[in-house]
């Protein structure tokens, strides 16, 4: 029951005028800039040969071998827009799946939590916790009755600061985002509910990526090189993770939108990464009906045309006919119906699974059954208000605490005394004076800034705002409720007088504009909203000391106040969730030290980054064209090799106490014993269900069904499937007659010789290297949770042009007392070691033994940030050495 209703109006205004829209392709590609090409992968992969999916695969074929055409074509699509759930084939039973937003907790629900966004989780750097949050959030939706989280988001991976939505993923770097989006895949499917990793892929940018009558959506033009090192990296984690499903984002890649885009959904997911989960669509971005079944699509949501509400499907009745015709060959419906039935049993959903006890669209006990039927529609009881929450604010809280990450700390100004008069400024101190969920979809910035807006957010069953908490904590505290910098201080500011200043920055789904943003912050910028600079400014000027806190969604620029010499501190508390308040004032006040470190770099100018990365597409006429011409240089890959100083680096955070790391040791655990790796084994074949096509009758509509109107079957009646049927056994059937497109095939591949397992060659993802490093709390007064993060540095001279270095594992210690150690260990992977060879198709790792005399030597540096690199380790003579000038 995911809801996109402002999506849905959108997309209805722009769509009314363009009646031709139906189950055919809307049109023809545009062309894109030389040299990127979709190319032709055809068939889709059947799935069900990967070993740990092989019981759940056997079940669901007997399950969907019983099903009747009409069945099958049901259950891979929505009901429509409004009406909630896919279909079912409860004959059989087989139930509806709900599938729900959004990536920070059970969306359009009560008695839900609403955590920390994902980037506020990357910022952690702590995998217990990542891990402990999904665990919550798993339980949650479960609880709801929701078999399918739509999340984790790793796309966008946050090429561009200013894309609106990075802030529902982990951070700017693939290795970050995959192993928390791995993590979130873990925690959640553990539950037994369905995770969905999103979205596949190239959605840098909210703007324009959606297809419309009069414009196609960008097209995201990606190198193969560039999309394995970086847009595919956490995809291929996610998959390894088992992740049950996939959602297609709405632009296009190399000018084939992702809804279609066989060489993406064919080839990478299915083949490469061994995919056995299903692949849906974005709500509404189902362009085709039988291009995009061959190009792998399995499941169409909500099940409408873009033009929702009118009762057209690209699928459903539309896939039945075309199934009958012989366009769609059976065995490829089968394949789709029988991916969903298998996820449905891999996660156990076939046993005591809640009934799904909300309503996404109704917020009453009594409402609508379904609202896209209204007036006809049957009322009803529709919310139980389950109460899901259970003790899950504390890991709410503990996350958003331990994601703040203290960027300066001038003559170690923080922590605060509780005696300290505080001078509060800021709108963003305080919730929302008319109520934390005032702004549906959160889609205005208000108050305390706790996450973005659009599809990915929950509502706050309540919001510990800081101003609340630190008045708990505190006697002598005013709040200047204003983002406009008072012309009145009263009491006037003396030297003892803190101002802490609360400024933000928001971005969203591009279905909403704020404030001038189309969900990329267009608008604002880089900068603080609401003239938050002016204010931190104006307080610099009037007080002594001040702590700044930011809300924010991503890189702000603050060059405008960051040297001024009463700027003492500064904390980036990222999107906390309903749990901003205490979360906070456990490191104002120094209960805890801050132990968040940036999951991005904030450079001094935005045009410190390429211009690819930096600046929005945008087209008037004609699809806008984003060409990744900055390759494998994002963030900080780019700021290292232009030699480049971002204010803050990747990686960077400070704490209230400091850490030594000592006894760095490397091992070699497997031998990194050829380049390539060893070769996959064939791929097993699978039992496949009868081919033929079946008897027009399975897709008669029954007599005397009452239908809901509007509502989105899979029936056609039995002249047309009559029609369809003679078509499909003639000699001019379907499969003669429909255009394939170039390419076409319907003979399985064998494989291709990077794959071989979940996530690709399982060979990759054996350890190579493991680390032990050695952190002690060295400081005399505070506690602290050091973060340890190792960087790979390919060898010399290697041929391939490889960043300097590159994130490739991460772990955090325990609060550790002054004085207190602990060693904790980060591992390398086959896959860490390797790059992508677009020649061999295949990873390569350059530093294998035996590689005509090239270097063997990686290097591993570790430190706590990407620019605070202590030691480093060498993979070929197992030394580790400190003190060594580091190579960024
Ligand atoms: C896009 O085009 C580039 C350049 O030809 C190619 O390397 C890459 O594999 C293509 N990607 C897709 C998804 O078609
Ligand atoms: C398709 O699903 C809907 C919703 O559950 C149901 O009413 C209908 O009977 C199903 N159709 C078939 C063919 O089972
Ligand atoms: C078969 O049905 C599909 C779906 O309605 C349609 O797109 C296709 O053109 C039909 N093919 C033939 C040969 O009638
Ligand atoms: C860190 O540990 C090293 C090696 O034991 C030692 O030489 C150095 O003095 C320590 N540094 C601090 C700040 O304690």
């Amino acid at each position: 029951m995911a809801v996109r209703s402002n999506l849905v109006w959108l997309t209805l205004a722009l769509s009314l005028f363009d009646p031709t829209c139906n189950a055919g392709p809307v049109r023809q590609r545009e062309a894109v800039p030389d040299g990127f090409y979709a190319a032709p992968y055809y068939p889709t992969p059947y799935g069900g040969w990967e070993e740990s999916w092989k019981q759940s695969y056997a079940k669901a074929q007997a399950l969907v071998d019983k099903m009747t055409l009409a069945e099958k074509t049901n259950i891979t699509g929505g009901s429509g827009i409004f009406m909630g759930n896919s279909g079912s084939a409860y004959r059989v039973g087989f139930p509806q799946l709900c599938l729900q937003d959004g990536a920070l907790g059970v969306g359009n629900t009560d008695h839900n939590t609403a955590f920390p966004a994902g980037m506020t989780t990357g910022a952690t750097f702590d995998k217990d916790l990542i891990y402990a949050r999904a665990v919550a959030m798993g339980k949650e939706f479960r609880g709801k009755g929701a078999h399918v989280f739509l999340g984790p988001s790793v796309g966008p991976l946050g090429r561009k600061p200013l894309g609106g939505r990075n802030w529902e993923g982990f951070g700017s770097d693939p290795v970050l985002q995959g192993i928390a989006g791995a993590l979130t895949i873990k925690g959640v499917q553990e539950q037994g509910v369905i995770a969905t990793i999103k979205h596949f892929i190239g959605n840098e940018q909210e703007m324009y990526r959606m297809y419309n009558p009069f414009q196609p959506g960008y097209s995201s033009n990606i190198d193969d090189r560039t999309l394995h090192e970086l847009y595919l990296w956490p995809f291929a984690d996610g998959v390894h993770a088992g992740v049950g499903s996939v959602m297609t984002s709405y632009n296009a890649v190399n000018g084939s939108a992702a809804s279609q885009n066989a060489y993406m959904t064919n080839n990478l997911l299915k083949d490469e990464l061994g995919f056995q989960g299903f692949v849906l669509s974005d709500w509404l971005s189902h362009l085709s009906g039988v291009a995009s079944a061959l190009a792998g699509l399995d499941m169409s949501m909500p099940g409408d045309t873009q033009i929702p509400l009118f009762g057209g499907s690209p699928w459903k009745f539309h896939l039945t006919e075309a199934v009958l015709n012989g366009s769609v060959p059976v065995d490829r419906l089968n394949d789709m119906a029988t991916r969903i039935v298998a996820a449905w049993y891999q996660f156990g959903q076939d046993k005591d699974f809640p009934a799904v006890n909300f309503h996404s669209y109704v917020s009453s006990e009594k409402g609508l059954l379904y609202p896209g039927a209204v007036p006809a529609s049957p009322i009803g009881k529709v919310n139980w208000f389950v109460d899901v929450q259970a003790d899950h604010a504390s890991v709410a809280r503990q996350v958003a605490q331990d994601a703040i990450t203290l960027l300066k700390n001038d003559d170690d100004f923080l922590p605060l005394s509780t005696k300290t008069p505080l001078r509060v400024f800021g709108s963003d101190a305080r919730v929302d004076p008319a109520g934390p969920n005032a702004c549906g979809s959160r889609a205005c910035n208000k108050g305390t800034l706790g996450m973005g807006w659009g599809s990915g957010v929950a509502n706050y069953p309540y919001f510990d705002d800081p101003i609340t908490a630190i008045k708990k904590r505190v006697e002598d505290v005013k709040l200047y409720d204003s983002d406009n910098f008072p012309l009145i201080l009263s009491p006037s500011p003396t030297d003892d007088d803190v101002a802490i200043v609360f400024i933000n920055s928001d971005a969203g789904e591009n279905s909403f504009t704020v404030e001038g943003n189309h969900g990329d912050r267009d608008n604002d910028k880089l900068s603080a909203w609401h003239n938050g600079d002016k204010l931190v400014q104006k307080a610099a000027e009037k007080y002594k000391n001040v702590v700044v806190v930011v809300h924010t969604v991503g890189p702000l620029i603050v060059e405008p106040w960051i040297d001024l010499p009463s700027v003492k501190s500064v904390l980036f508390a990222h999107l906390p969730g309903q749990e901003a308040g205490e979360s906070l004032t456990n490191v104002l006040f120094g209960d805890v030290s801050p132990s968040g470190h940036l999951p991005y770099s904030i450079t001094k100018k935005e045009d410190d980054l390429p211009d690819s990365v930096s600046k929005l597409v945008k087209e008037i006429i004609g699809q806008p064209q984003d060409t990744y011409s900055e390759g494998l240089y994002i963030d900080y890959r780019w700021l290292n090799k232009q030699k480049i100083k971002p204010r803050y680096a990747f990686g960077h955070g400070l704490s209230y106490t400091t850490f030594n790391y000592t006894d760095a040791h490397i091992k070699l655990v497997n031998a990194l014993s050829s380049a390539l790796p060893p070769a996959r084994q064939p791929k097993p074949s699978v039992p496949v269900l009868s081919t033929k096509i079946p008897p027009a009758s399975e897709a008669y509509e029954p007599a005397g069904f009452t239908k809901v109107w509007r509502y989105i079957y899979s029936w056609l009646s039995k002249s047309d499937a009559d029609k369809a049927y003679a078509v499909g056994i003639s000699d001019k059937s379907g499969s003669k007659t429909y255009p394939y497109p170039a390419g076409y095939s319907t003979v399985q591949k064998p494989g291709v010789p990077a794959g071989g397992g979940q996530g690709g060659n399982p060979a990759l993802f054996d350890t190579i290297l493991e680390l032990d490093v050695t952190v002690q709390n060295t400081g005399s007064t505070h506690k602290g949770k050091a973060s340890v993060q190792a960087y790979v540095q390919f060898p010399a001279g290697s041929g391939y042009d490889t960043p300097i270095i590159q994130l490739r594992d991460f772990a955090k210690t325990k609060d550790l007392a002054a004085g207190e150690s602990e060693t904790v260990t980060l591992r390398l992977r086959r896959k860490d070691l390797s790059v992508w060879d677009t020649l061999k198709q295949n990873w390569v790792a350059p530093g294998a033994e035996g590689d005509n005399g090239k270097s063997k030597r990686y290097t591993v540096w570790v430190g706590e940030g990407s620019d605070k690199l202590f030691t480093r380790c060498f993979s070929d003579t197992l030394v580790c050495e400190r003190g060594v000038e580091p190579p960024v």
